[in-house]
Parts: structure tokens; sequence; C-alpha cells
């Protein structure tokens, strides 16, 4: 097929040409939307999923559902070792910039800058090097005495009333995605989680939808205990199998072209449903097939080529992270999940190695800071890639 038209979509956050099997998703958000405009309490989602999975993308809908309905909205993509103060600033400068626009009262905006500004600017306070001091584009002078103490909850409860009190005006909220959440600094997760808390109680319409691998409630509760009750926990998981099927036969289809039942097999049985799969197979799929209808042989042409470009990319990137000794860990955990994706004790894996567990200590916390494996129960380990396991038997 014309290589121009291939509406498949491989790619961290690209938008697929079908947000298949999320319905479940679209429609909590719905509810969290109208209550929490009304002033109602609300628990605020957190999706949690493996790498590839489709966090970002959907948190990129549920911010686009947000916007339709006249929210100011921003985004942060939390990383490692880096404070949330000033990418918090710029998202909540976006989300008043989207409220500004309805707003009657431009002195009423230029107060809430201002503050902004202020929270802004502690960011320079909080010890950023002389020249990497950062001049937050907002042009009207910095208030005092208001989200620049410096105490980061305290602060972001004050900012994040004002910033709710302007879309209150308008009759409607804030949304503040997180991505990457299980990377925001421990002293930041608990600042945010309180102020969540705090903001829940006054009833004011901000909320704080984030997005992260599956240990992220572990993350969470390990800040604060009550962080449950404000969190609803969302997994985003592979598609099933006639989730899999719209995703696939939906974009084809508008292409003007076919593909055949034995075809929408064949690529299922590859991808084993995860999104990042999905679009890689098709993608080659496509480009693959002579001509209309596409095929399962097509499939079978294409998949060696689509698992040398993952093997490249989406593995392969990953893997190159790990030094040889936390290389040997993956392998040991790949051997002992015979390429499945399931969890697996640390001791096995230390018997495997025919190691002390304490002597494959550093390996694993580096391996976890790397995000390349996460615990989501104590004692036991699993990757973070879909089908990385097979990946490395098969390398
Ligand atoms: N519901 C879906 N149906 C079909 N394809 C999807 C769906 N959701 C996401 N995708 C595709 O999956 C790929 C990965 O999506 P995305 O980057 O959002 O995943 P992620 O969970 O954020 O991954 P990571 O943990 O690596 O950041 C993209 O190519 C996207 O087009
Ligand atoms: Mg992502």
């Amino acid at each position: 097929m014309d290589p121009v038209r291939n509406p498949f979509a491989p790619g961290a956050g690209q938008r697929p040409p079908e947000l298949a099997g999320r319905d479940r998703e679209l429609s909590a958000f719905e509810v969290v939307l109208e209550r929490v405009a009304r002033g109602r309490p609300e628990r605020s989602l957190v999706l949690t999923g493996l790498r590839g999975v489709g966090k970002t993308v959907l948190l990129g809908e549920l911010r686009s559902m947000a916007l339709r309905r006249g929210w100011g909205t921003g985004k942060v993509e939390a990383r490692p070792e880096v404070g949330l103060r000033r990418p918090v600033a710029m998202a909540l400068h976006r989300a008043v910039r989207d409220l500004a626009v309805r707003h009657r009262a431009p002195d009423r905006v230029d107060a809430v800058l201002g503050v902004l500004k202020a929270f802004a600017l502690r960011a320079n306070a909080d010890g950023a090097r002389l020249r990497d001091r950062w001049q937050p584009g907002i042009d009207v002078p910095a208030a005092r005495g208001r989200a620049d103490s410096g105490d980061m909850e305290i602060d972001l409860v004050e900012l994040f009333t004002d910033v709710a009190d302007l879309a209150a005006d308008v009759g409607t909220g804030v949304a503040l995605l997180v991505d990457e959440m299980q990377d925001v600094r421990p002293e930041d997760v608990s600042a945010l989680c309180a102020a969540c808390h705090e903001l829940a109680q006054s009833g004011a319409p901000l909320v704080v939808v984030g997005a992260g691998l599956p240990h992220l409630p572990a993350v969470l509760s390990a800040s604060k205990s009550y962080s449950e009750r404000l969190f609803r926990y969302v997994a985003v998981d592979r598609l099933t199998r006639s989730a899999h099927d719209r995703a696939v036969t939906a974009p084809v289809g508008r292409e003007g072209v076919e593909i055949t039942p034995g075809a929408v097999e064949a690529l299922f049985e590859a991808s084993g449903g995860y999104p990042y799969f999905v679009q890689a197979y098709g993608k080659a799929t496509w480009d693959a097939a002579p001509t209309n209808p596409i095929t399962a042989e097509d499939v079978a042409v294409a998949a060696p080529e689509a698992d040398a470009e993952l093997a490249v990319g989406f593995f392969g990137s990953r893997y190159e992270r790990a030094t040889p000794a936390e290389r040997e860990y993956l392998v040991a955990m790949a051997e002992l999940t015979e390429g499945r994706d399931e969890a697996v004790a640390t001791a096995g894996v230390a018997e495997r190695l025919g190691r002390r567990p304490s002597s494959l200590s550093p390996a694993r916390d580096s391996l976890l800071k790397k995000g390349l494996v996460f615990s989501a129960e104590r004692g036991r380990i699993a990757f973070t890639v879909p089908h990385f396991g097979r990946f490395l038997l098969r390398a």
C-alpha cells in the first residue's frame, strides 16, 4: 500500500489513528470533570501501566476533553532529580492563558499571574545556579507573600487555590496533567498530594491527573497514606481482542483498504494487543502489502521488519542504558520468566546467577532508577517494557 497514506503511528505519545478500548477511562473522566466543576468531592484519576500501553496518549485525550469544556489545562512531564516548581509554573501559566480568553476581568487574571510569577521565581531562590536563572515569560510584576514561601506544600496550595478560583469565575475548572509521575521527587510528591488533599476539601475546581508506571500507586501511598482516597487508579492495559480489531480495521477502512480476518488475527498474535506494537506491526504490514486486501501473508512478511525496528528503537535504546552487570540481571529475569511478561522473585534471580541477593542490590536498584524494571510487590520484580524478556532471549 502507498506508504504516504499509511495511517499507523508508532511512537511515544503519538496520537493513534483510532483510540480503541479506552471508553471506560474516558467516561470516568467525564464524571470527574462534571463533579469537580460543580464543587462536588471527587477523586481524580491516575493512569498506570507498562511502557507503550498508551498512557501519554490517553492523558492528552483527557486534556482535550477538559479543554472542550472550557477548562484551563497544563501538562508536566516529571523527570528524576528535577524539581517540580518550574514545570508546574509553566503548566499553570498555560492553564491561566486558556482561562483568560473567557474571563471578563483582566485585573483578576493579572493578579493570579503575579502569584504564579512569585511561585515560579522561587525556583531561582531554591538553588538554581546563577547562570541558568530562569525568567518566566510573565509580564506582570511578581506578587509578594503568596505562593513564594519556599515551602512547596504551602506554595502549591496557595497557587492552586488562586488558579482554581479564576476557573470558578467562569464556571469551569483546572486540570494539571502529570506524566511520568513516578519520577516526581519524593519531597514534591508529598507536597503535591497534600495540596490536592487540601484543594479537594475546599471544593476548589482543580484536579491533578497523573500517569506513570505500575508501581506509581506504591510511590504515592508511601508518601501519603491517604493517597488512595485522593486518586482513582486506572490500570491502562493491552487492548482486548475486540478493541485491537477496531484499532486495526478502522484506520485501514478509512483509507478505503480492506484487511482479511486472518491478517487481523496474525497482527493480534504479533502485538499481543500492546498498543505500541499494534501500531508498529500495523505500519510495517501496510507498507509490505502489495495489493488490496491486506492478508495474513503480508503480516508474515512484515513482522521480521517490524521486529528489527522494535529491536533497535523500542528495546535496544533501553537495553543500552544498562551496564554489563545490569544486563546480566535482566537476562536472568528473562530466563526465569521464559520470556513472559511476569514478575519474578528477586531471590530467584540471585539463585539463578549463583550470587548472594545483597551483592545484586546495586544492579537492581540502578535498574529501578533507570525505569527498566519495577517492583509493585515486595521481593518481586518485573520489566516495565512489555515483551522485553522475549526480546532478550532472542537477542
Ligand atoms: N488506545 C489505543 N489504540 C491504539 N493505539 C494506541 C492506543 N493508545 C496508544 N496507542 C499507540 O501506542 C503507542 C504508545 O503510546 P504512548 O506513548 O501514549 O504510551 P505510554 O504508555 O505513554 O508509553 P511510555 O510509558 O513509554 O511513555 C503510540 O504509538 C500510540 O499511537
Ligand atoms: Mg508516555
